[in-house]
């Protein structure tokens, strides 16, 4: 496994868990203790997978297609944003990542076997340094994508409107990927309100990432 200076924090979780207005303060928290910080999100991140999202997200496929289009994102992504900025030191901090391709198409398309190998043909046994999981049930994740929809301006995609069978499944997959990876994965309950849900995000930040940015190069953690 290589080894990089910087640490890649990915944050994952159903839709609706509350990831996304969790991001912004992790990143200004980040900011204001004085590391450089890059922010970014998959499908995305570089030019190339920017592209690639607006296909993936709004053009109808099939799932062989859909995977493959995650996985090539992935890849531009990693080369062009990722994996430079971690080599000169930053704390890039991704919104979803190949968990998400894991539960999504993985869990949810059936297609586990597959993405595994994607997963090693784009990934060449890196993974991420840390991975929140924003842990919510499908109940509550419904009931906020349910508002969030009423909202002016909530922005929905294809993904966001399926069925309930393929949220079950994506769910599922969440949990697998958590029980196979506890070395980096670390739960959030995303059931608490949104002020607790915050601290606890804070408080993991300050309690084992800062002092691992802090720790001597190469030093174990
Ligand atoms: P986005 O608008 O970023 O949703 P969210 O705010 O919930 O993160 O859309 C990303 C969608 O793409 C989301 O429904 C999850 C899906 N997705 C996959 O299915 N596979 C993947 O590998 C990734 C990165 C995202």
């Amino acid at each position: 496994m290589q080894h990089h200076p910087g640490v890649l924090l990915t944050i994952e979780g159903p839709d609706g868990a509350g990831k996304t207005s969790h991001i912004l303060a992790i990143v200004e928290h980040l900011q204001q203790a004085g590391f450089d910080v890059v922010a970014t999100r998959e499908p995305g991140g570089s030019a190339v997978a920017e592209k690639l999202r607006s296909i993936v997200l709004n053009e109808q496929m099939g799932a062989r297609c859909e995977v493959l289009l995650f996985a090539a994102a992935r890849a531009d992504h990693l080369d062009q944003t990722i994996l430079p900025a971690m080599q000169r030191g930053a704390v890039v901090v991704c919104d979803r990542f190949a968990d998400s391709t894991y539960a999504y198409q993985g869990a949810g398309r059936g297609l586990t076997e597959d993405v595994l190998t994607l997963e090693q043909f784009v990934l060449r046994g890196f993974e991420p340094t840390y991975t929140l999981f924003f842990d919510v049930t499908l109940q509550e994740s419904a009931a906020r994508l349910a508002a969030r929809a009423g909202q002016a301006g909530g922005e929905s995609n294809r993904l966001d409107n399926e069925i309930s069978q393929f949220k079950k499944s994506v769910y599922r997959g969440y949990q697998e990927r958590f029980s196979q990876n506890p070395h980096r994965m670390h739960r959030i309950d995303a059931m608490q309100s949104i002020e607790d849900v915050r601290k606890d995000v804070l408080s993991w930040i300050d309690c084992v990432l800062i002092p691992r940015l802090k720790a001597p190069q190469g030093a174990p953690t």
